[in-house]
């Protein structure tokens, strides 16, 4: 079995559907956290690729954190906070997309798909979005395939 179609340089189906991602999700207790819970107690299945770190604010995710992510076997990394304006800290949240904006430029200079590292916004009370947004970002590192960092 060839890792790529020959004719569109896609990764092979097979592949796409055997490959399970490894995703490291950075979630703010206030907001996301709770949106996963939300989404967990209300029982709508998800993908279970994503390992949870809880943090208090997404301000706090020191860009190094995503990189030893990435160093340490994660294909994907997800940050989710609070929507603009209910950041429990102000602006953490807005320094946090900041930064992943910064850190998406980084990753692709080092070859990493900026892809593999998504930021978005879920509420405490948005468990089927939480649901969407992991579903989503699974089926796009299954797309993209494993990561493998060259020393
Ligand atoms: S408290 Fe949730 S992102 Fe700052």
């Amino acid at each position: 079995m060839s890792a790529t179609c020959l004719l569109n340089n896609t990764p092979d189906a097979d592949i796409v559907a055997e490959f399970e991602p490894r995703i490291i999700g950075f979630l703010c207790n206030w907001c996301s956290y709770a949106g996963a819970d939300k989404a967990g107690s209300s029982q709508t299945p998800y993908p279970p690729n994503v390992s949870i770190i809880k943090v208090m604010c997404t301000g706090r995710i020191d860009p190094q954190f995503v990189m030893k992510a990435f160093n340490e076997g994660a294909d994907g990394v997800i940050v989710l906070a609070c929507h603009p304006g209910d950041c429990h800290y102000k602006e953490g949240n807005l320094r946090a997309a900041q930064r992943h904006a910064m850190l998406i430029r980084v990753l692709e200079q080092m070859g990493i798909e900026g892809k593999r590292c998504r930021f978005d916004y879920v509420s405490a009370g948005e468990g089927e979005k939480y649901v969407q947004v992991i579903t989503e970002m699974v089926a796009t590192v299954k797309q993209l395939g494993k990561l493998s960092l060259i020393d």
